[in-house]
C-alpha cells in the first residue's frame, strides 16, 4: 500500500474541524476505486495486550494507519486516507470530541467539492452507539458514515479489528450503502445507527441488536436485507444551525438511572449542577415513581426538559395519550444514551418544550393515538 499526502480537501477539512495537533496519514492514488477516509479515535481496535488478553489490555495505543497496514490488498477496495483524531478510550470522549468528529465527517463528505465516497470512524465499542446516533442525526448528504470498532485488540488470538475495519471501509465505498443513514459494523453485521446498542459487554458479537440489523457481509462484501430505507422515527438536524455561534460543544444533558428506592433528589442535584436537560432511564417502559413527580415538575418549571426513556433494550417508552398529564416527555423508541444525544441536539437548536415533546413523542403519538 502506498501512502502519500492528503488531498487538499481532506487536509482543509482536518484543519477546520479537528484539533491542530491531530496527526494525519495517508492517501493512495487509484482512480477505479472509491475514496474513503478513516478517522481513528482509539479504543480496542487500536489496543495492545498479550495473546490471551481480551480484557486487561490497553485501549487506544497503536495508530489507525498501523491497523490499516495489516489488512491485505486494502487498495483494491478503496483509496483510503487516515486521520488520527485521537487515540483514547471512548468512555473518555467529551462533548467537544463529538462536535469535532461531526464537523470533520461533514466537511469530508458533504462539502460541495468533496471527493470522498464515505467515512469510517474507528472507536471503542463502549460509546459507539452515541457517536453513530449523533452522526446519523447530523450528517445528511446521503453518503455512508460507518462507525466500527473491535472487541479484541489486534494482539489477541483471533482478533476482530482488521476484519471489521475491512468491512467498514468496503461498505463506506459501496453505492449500496447510500441513503441509509449512519451504520455500525462489527462481527459481520450491518446495523442501523438509529436502533443499535451494545448488547454484550465481553464477546465479539457485541452489537447483535435484532431490531437494528439491516444487512451483513460475506467474503467481506456487504449485502442488505432491504432496499434503501431510513428508520421511520429518525429526525435530522442541520449541522451549521446546531453549531451556530461557533459552538465547540453541545448543551449539558445528564442522565439518571431509575431503580427501586429512587432518590428524586438526584433530579434537583442535576439541575443545580447546570444540567440544561435531563434524561431519566425509567424502569420498565419508562415508569416514574409518583414521589419523584414533584422534583421533575420543579426542574421543568425552571425550563429544564426531562425526557424519560425505557430501561429494557427492546420496546418503547410510550407517550401518554393526554400530553398535558405529565411535565416529562417520553422518549418513544429512542433509548437512553441516544435520548441524551437527541436532547443535546434539540437544545442546541433552541427547541422549546413543545418542540422537544414533538421530537420524541410525535411519530408514536400519531401512530397510536392518531393525534
Ligand atoms: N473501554 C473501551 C473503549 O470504549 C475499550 C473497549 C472497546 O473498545 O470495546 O474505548
Amino acid at each position: 500500500m502506498r501512502f502519500e499526502a492528503l488531498s487538499t480537501l481532506t487536509a482543509a477539512a482536518l484543519a477546520a474541524a479537528a484539533p491542530a495537533t491531530a496527526p494525519v496519514e495517508a492517501r493512495q492514488e487509484k482512480t477505479d476505486v472509491p475514496n474513503v477516509t478513516v478517522i481513528g479515535t482509539g479504543g480496542t481496535i487500536a489496543g495492545v495486550g498479550s495473546e490471551f488478553d481480551t480484557t486487561g489490555y490497553e485501549a487506544g495505543v497503536i495508530p489507525i494507519k498501523t491497523v490499516m497496514d495489516r489488512i491485505p490488498d486494502l487498495d483494491t477496495r478503496a483509496n483510503v486516507s487516515a486521520i488520527q483524531y485521537s487515540n483514547k478510550a471512548s468512555e473518555a470522549f467529551v462533548s467537544s470530541d463529538m462536535v469535532d468528529i461531526a464537523k470533520l465527517t461533514n466537511d469530508l463528505l458533504c462539502a460541495p467539492d468533496s471527493d470522498q465516497a464515505g467515512v469510517v470512524i474507528t472507536e471503542g465499542t463502549d460509546t459507539v452507539e452515541e457517536t453513530a446516533f449523533l452522526l446519523d442525526s447530523l450528517i445528511n448528504c446521503n453518503k455512508p458514515v460507518i462507525v466500527t470498532a473491535s472487541m479484541r485488540p489486534g494482539t489477541a488470538v483471533s482478533s476482530d479489528g482488521q476484519g471489521n475495519l475491512l468491512e467498514a471501509i468496503t461498505l463506506a465505498g459501496s453505492e449500496k450503502a447510500k441513503g441509509r443513514g449512519a451504520m455500525v459494523v462489527l462481527n459481520d453485521r450491518i446495523q442501523s445507527a438509529f436502533y443499535t446498542s451494545k448488547m454484550n459487554a465481553n464477546n465479539m458479537d457485541a452489537f447483535d441488536e435484532k431490531n437494528a440489523e439491516i444487512g451483513g457481509f460475506l467474503n467481506y462484501e456487504p449485502y442488505f436485507y432491504y432496499t434503501q430505507a431510513q428508520p421511520t422515527f429518525k429526525k435530522t438536524f442541520n449541522l451549521d444551525e446546531t453549531l451556530k455561534n461557533n459552538a465547540t460543544s453541545l448543551p449539558k444533558v445528564d442522565m439518571i438511572y431509575g431503580s427501586q428506592d429512587f432518590d428524586s433528589g438526584l433530579i434537583t442535584a442535576a439541575a443545580s449542577l447546570g444540567s440544561e436537560g435531563i434524561v431519566i432511564q425509567g424502569v420498565g417502559e419508562g415508569s416514574i415513581p409518583s414521589f419523584a413527580v414533584d422534583a421533575i415538575n420543579e426542574v421543568v418549571d425552571q425550563g429544564i426538559p426531562v425526557v424519560v426513556s425505557a430501561k429494557p433494550i427492546y420496546g418503547a417508552s410510550v407517550p401518554m395519550e393526554d400530553a398535558s398529564s405529565a411535565s416529562y416527555i417520553k422518549s418513544g423508541y429512542v433509548k437512553a444514551a441516544q435520548a441524551k444525544v437527541y436532547l443535546e441536539l434539540a437544545l442546541a437548536n433552541g427547541y422549546n418544550m413543545d418542540q422537544i415533546r414533538e421530537l420524541f413523542e410525535g411519530d408514536l403519538r400519531s401512530a397510536i393515538f392518531h393525534q
